[in-house]
């Protein structure tokens, strides 16, 4: 039996930084609405770079972290709702720019619970024996997806890319997870729709590119489904609560991840939150995050670490890893 365990975390985030201020003057917001609301005060946007170029340098970062070359990579798996293009995937693209050349690369598509659902998938190809290693990223550019003129969505997410590489252990590693879907409130989170207009099927061309949300549907699900999923990941790890010594959350919403604790009952100094500086930046939130606490030593070696991501689809997934 093998285990997946993580050899090194990284990120790379574009260096310009809009405030809340900043946007207060090209949209009707204000600093104290959104930081009040959503624990939200800068995030970092692409002046050019696009999806596969934050991974690519998030993967520089991490293969060196892990003193791995890239043509020894065998798997890269990137988590995007963002992606440059529909095809070739943001894998592909970042397989190119890192030279893994002797990479298999392949996208998912789980938005905010993107990065989980790349680390659960890469693991079982590493638990079945098929590969050794794998580099799972998230990589997000929001900003191309945001309405400027929609105040309910363009302050809450920002830009960015942060992953892991993970290696075969004699031991894990990831140890447990617990993920969920319920397409059936899909539509209150969407982006990118496009309806079908050909010389077969004539009509009007209606294109929704931008992020449209129900902010209160997407609160409730979360403040309900995501205690709901540490518990089950805690049940089937047969584990208790006290077991857990850092838990790194999503970073979509301050309120949300204090009711999380709340009704967990795990004190609020276990929890990482970053979303002062990054927004929400969907897939990329976690590793992001990781990789802070990775720079500032908060993570040791044998840390009990909970992962839990929500978003749309609606999906959800929680992951305990042992450092
Ligand atoms: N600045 C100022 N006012 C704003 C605003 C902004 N950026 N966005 C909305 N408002 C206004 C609304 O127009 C509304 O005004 P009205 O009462 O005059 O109509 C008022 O604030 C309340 O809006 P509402 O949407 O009810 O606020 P809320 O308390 O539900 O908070 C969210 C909105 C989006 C912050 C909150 O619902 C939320 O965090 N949801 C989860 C979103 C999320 O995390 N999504 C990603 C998941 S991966």
């Amino acid at each position: 039996m093998f285990y997946s365990k993580i050899k090194a975390v990284g990120a790379y985030v574009p260096e310009y930084t809009v405030t809340n201020d900043d946007l207060s003057k090209i949209v009707d917001t204000n600093d104290e609405w959104i930081s009040s609301r959503s624990g939200i005060r800068r995030r970092h946007f692409s002046k050019g770079e696009n999806t596969s170029d934050l991974a690519a340098k998030a993967a520089e970062v991490i293969l060196k972290k892990a003193g791995v070359k890239a043509e020894d990579v065998e798997l890269i798996v990137v988590a995007s709702v963002s992606p440059d293009y529909a095809t070739p995937s943001v894998s592909c693209l970042v397989q190119s720019k890192i030279g893994a050349v002797n990479a298999v690369a392949f996208d998912i598509g789980a938005a905010c619970s993107g990065f989980v659902f790349g680390l659960s998938t890469a693991d079982k190809f590493i638990k079945s024996g098929v590969y050794k290693n794998a580099l799972v990223i998230g990589s997000e550019v929001l900003s191309k997806y945001l309405d400027f003129e929609d105040r309910g969505t363009c302050v809450l997410f920002g830009d960015g890319a942060g992953g892991a590489f993970l290696e075969r252990s004699e031991e894990g590693g990831i140890l447990s997870e617990d993920m969920g879907s319920d397409g059936a409130r899909g539509l209150s989170l969407t982006s990118g729709f496009r309806n079908v207009v050909n010389p077969y099927c004539e009509g009007e061309r209606f294109i929704h590119s931008y992020i449209e949300m129900d902010g209160r549907e997407i609160f409730d699900f979360a403040t309900r489904t995501v205690p709901k999923s540490v518990e089950a990941l805690i049940e089937k790890a047969g584990i208790s609560v006290e077991d857990i010594d850092i838990v790194v959350p999503h970073q979509a919403n301050a309120r949300i991840v204090q009711i999380v604790a709340r009704k967990l009952k795990i004190p609020m100094e276990k929890f990482y939150l970053n979303m002062e500086e990054y927004g929400n930046t969907s897939s990329a939130s976690i590793p992001i995050a990781l990789n802070e606490m990775d720079n500032k030593g908060l993570i040791k070696k044998g840390d009990t670490v909970l992962i839990t991501g929500f978003g749309a689809g609606l999906t959800w997934g929680s992951m305990l890893i042992k450092f």
